[in-house]
């Protein structure tokens, strides 16, 4: 049985993985880092829902300049004080390598602005939670870009266990294998700490989104034979252990030269089963649309149903933490993206290093 998620009237089959942004979106927003992520993902979805792009600044001038054009951007800053004292910027995205990130949100905090950060918050554990302190001392609000949770495939995952399709999950995978484009981050290339920390990080998060924090983390990472484009671990398994039984292998690639690329996901449960592909494992960055299939015994247990997803995870994913940052703004709430929930996403990513240094099996709260 075929299925397009907006059309069902049965609201057991409505997908509902579409973001919505629930409020305005005047609020003035100022990007610092005018780098390739801002340009291919941020930008794009920001500019298809008519987000209020006030200003840029990029160390590089000729960076901010020309991203500025390319989107209409009425001001480039010369400094990140004079995005802090432009009294009509109310959120900062902030899109600069981890270790740029502590200093630079010192200073937008202290001037009251709100903040998107990139993902890892930070590489160094204790000073992602010097910025979630910060924010949290002055009273703004500090959302991480963790765009994976609205990615098409994993929000409709999210619709169908809402929605008991599958009962008790009791066995997750997420596998992935696929030839990465390092050069386009030449900062990467010496990092020790590579595939979790940039990359895996996405399916920890996404994982601790759909079942919560692991009870044990257990990693083991590796390298491909002859991949001398960058230095740190490109091909990592990770097993994620949960109180009630529930087992998780995320297991990645990143130097498969075949022409047998994929990204795949199956969350199995008592009652049923959801499987897809997610899009942008055959192509980083421009990948394709995300697949997924599902059946359960709870509903419909005649049928396997499949879904067409409308959207991709670049750029369409990436309007996910700004909206909900946007909502919080303005309903003072909290996005669920933010700081203090992000750090249980970074002592998954510490835990995993830990393992894989000491060879054993890690509590995450031994992270901190
Ligand atoms: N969420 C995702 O899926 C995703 C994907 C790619 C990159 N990222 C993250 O986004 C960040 C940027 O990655 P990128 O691929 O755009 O890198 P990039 O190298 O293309 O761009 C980084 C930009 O930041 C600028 N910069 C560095 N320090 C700065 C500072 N102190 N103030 C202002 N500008 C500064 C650089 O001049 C450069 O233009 C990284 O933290 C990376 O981990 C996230």
């Amino acid at each position: 049985m075929t299925h397009s998620g907006e059309q069902s009237i049965d609201p057991l089959l409505d997908l509902d993985y579409r973001v919505r942004l629930s409020s305005g979106s005047d609020l003035g927003i100022a990007i610092v880092g005018c780098g390739g992520i801002v340009n291919y993902a941020h930008l794009p979805a920001y500019t298809a829902h008519d987000l209020n792009i006030v200003g840029c600044f990029d160390l590089n001038p000729e960076v901010a300049q020309r991203t500025a054009a390319d989107f209409n951007i009425p001001r480039v800053y010369e400094s990140v004080e004079e995005v802090a004292n432009d009294p009509d910027v109310v959120i900062v995205d902030v899109a600069v390598p981890p270790w740029e990130q502590l200093n630079v949100a010192r200073k937008l905090i202290a001037a009251g602005k709100h903040l998107l950060c990139q993902k890892p918050l930070s590489n160094v554990f204790g000073e992602a939670v010097q910025i979630v302190d910060a924010a949290e001392d002055a009273g703004v609000l500090l959302a991480v870009n963790q765009q994976f949770r609205w990615s098409p495939l994993i929000k409709a995952s999210k619709t169908l266990i809402d929605k008991g399709w599958i009962g008790q999950p009791t066995e997750v995978s997420i596998q992935e294998s696929m030839l990465s484009p390092w050069h386009l981050w030449p900062w990467l290339a010496k990092s020790p700490q590579l595939e979790i920390m940039y990359h895996s990080i996405h399916y920890l998060d996404g994982l601790r989104y759909l079942f919560g924090d692991p009870e044990w983390v257990t990693s083991r990472h590796t390298r491909y034979p002859g991949e001398d484009r960058v230095a740190g671990e490109t091909k990592t398994i990770t097993v994620l252990d949960y109180e009630d039984g529930l087992q998780a292998l995320v297991a990645v690639n990143h130097s498969n030269h075949s022409d047998d690329i994929y990204g795949l996901v199956r969350f199995l449960g008592t009652e049923g089963v959801i499987t897809g592909t997610m899009g942008l494992s055959y192509d980083y960055p421009d990948g394709r649309e995300d697949t997924l299939e599902w059946s359960g015994s709870a509903h419909y247990p005649e049928h396997r149903f499949e879904a067409k997803l409308e959207g991709k995870w670049i750029p369409d994913a990436f309007i996910g933490p700004m909206a909900s940052l946007i909502d919080a703004v303005r309903d003072n709430g909290v996005p669920p993206t933010n700081g203090r929930d992000n750090l249980n996403t970074l002592r998954m990513v510490g835990a995993a290093y830990l393992s894989a240094t000491e060879n054993r099996s890690v509590r995450p709260e031994e992270i901190g």
